[in-house]
């Protein structure tokens, strides 16, 4: 099965970043100690005990991929080990049992070629958003590990997630609020750091922001992290610097990013804490990532009552301008795959 084949009716372009119900989901529970085999169903709605602990305590995670489509017609995930092996890493924090890899995997390729003519079509310029999920649903009371725990997959066609044209600048505006403690769970994929998200990141559109920027929660004075995305910064010397923080996402963009700004443009990469305030007049160019994200150039950010802004607000900066080509160009089956980043679904 590939990309040619029958597509359904729907303006790829206009696309947002909204769910969109697609027509197979993959389901496995684990009970007794053990995974069940698991199965594609219809039904997008999940029944589970009123007592159960991921709707109480948040025992619950997720993980966030895409599938392109590629010139030639393949169906692309991108680094899905990566995503399995963050899953495994945020369920032993959560006290969850791991999904196995190659179950990840599988389930993840399953459902996307279940859903083939869901996957938008090459050079529609949106893409198909895997979402995995477990999910603590056994009957509990007390604050303690669920007995029973769901697996799911489900996909939905997508657009663009920040709204600007193309590869316009985003602006973020950082939070009073903190997004996760220094030895809590930010650097898991947990629910629970979500939720505490919502109001920062309405504060920040208020202000006319696309999103939060937190700083860190002892001193508030580096870089962690966006509401949905890592950070990237070039500075005026050519370095490419990413925050090192323990309270953030292991972004797998992040890492690709870095990556080719090192092997493919030939820069100095660093990661270390960044000084946001004594810094950002040393930024030539900013951009936040992830998978959703991808890369989004950023033109100002918001902080002490004013609008700072990095390099030149309106224009997407060079280095940014290349690592934007060279990681969509791998993602979407255009570049040569030289670090082998890419899983054909078929
Ligand atoms: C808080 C947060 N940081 C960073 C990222 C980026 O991670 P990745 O590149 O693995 O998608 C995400 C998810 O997209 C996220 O939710």
């Amino acid at each position: 099965m590939n990309a040619s084949d029958q597509k359904q009716s729907l303006n790829w372009s206009e696309l947002g970043f909204q769910y969109k119900k697609t027509d197979s989901r993959f389901r496995a529970v684990w009970r007794d100690g053990a995974w069940g085999e698991g199965e594609m169903i219809s039904d997008e709605f999940i029944a589970i005990h009123e007592g159960a602990p991921s709707i109480h305590y948040a025992q619950q995670c997720f993980e966030g991929m895409k599938a392109q489509t590629a010139p030639d017609g393949r169906i692309l995930l991108f680094r899905p080990d990566l995503n399995a092996q963050r899953m495994g890493r945020t369920a032993e924090r959560l006290l969850m049992p791991h999904v196995p890899e190659e179950m990840f995997v599988r389930a993840v390729r399953d459902t996307v070629r279940a859903n083939a003519s869901w996957v938008p079509p090459y050079g529609s310029g949106a893409s198909l958003y895997i979402r995995p999920m477990l999910i603590g649903v056994g009957e509990n009371l007390g604050l303690k590990p669920a007995q029973s725990y769901e697996f799911r997959v489900f996909v939905s066609p997508v657009g663009p997630y920040y709204k600007t044209a193309g590869l316009g600048t985003i602006k973020l505006a950082v939070s009073e609020m903190d997004r996760a403690a220094p030895s809590g769970t930010g650097s898991y994929k947990a629910g629970a750091n979500y939720a505490g998200g919502l109001l920062a990141t309405k504060r920040a559109q208020e202000l006319g922001a696309n999103e939060a920027l937190y700083l860190d929660s002892r001193e508030r004075r580096f870089i962690d992290e966006a509401g949905s995305a890592n950070i990237v910064v070039v500075m005026r010397d050519g370095t490419v610097v990413t925050p090192k923080s323990d309270a953030i996402l292991p972004s797998i963009t992040r890492r690709s990013i870095m990556t080719l700004a090192e092997k493919k443009l030939g820069l100095v990469t660093e990661e270390r804490p960044i000084e946001l305030r004594k810094e950002i007049v040393n930024f030539s160019e900013a951009a936040a990532c992830g998978t959703a994200a991808v890369l989004s150039p950023v033109g100002s950010i918001w902080f002490d009552g004013d609008w700072h802004d990095v390099g030149n607000p309106e224009h997407v900066g060079p280095v940014m301008q290349q690592l934007y080509d060279l990681l969509v160009g791998i993602q979407k089956g255009e570049a040569d795959d030289e670090f082998g980043w890419t899983v054909d679904v078929a």
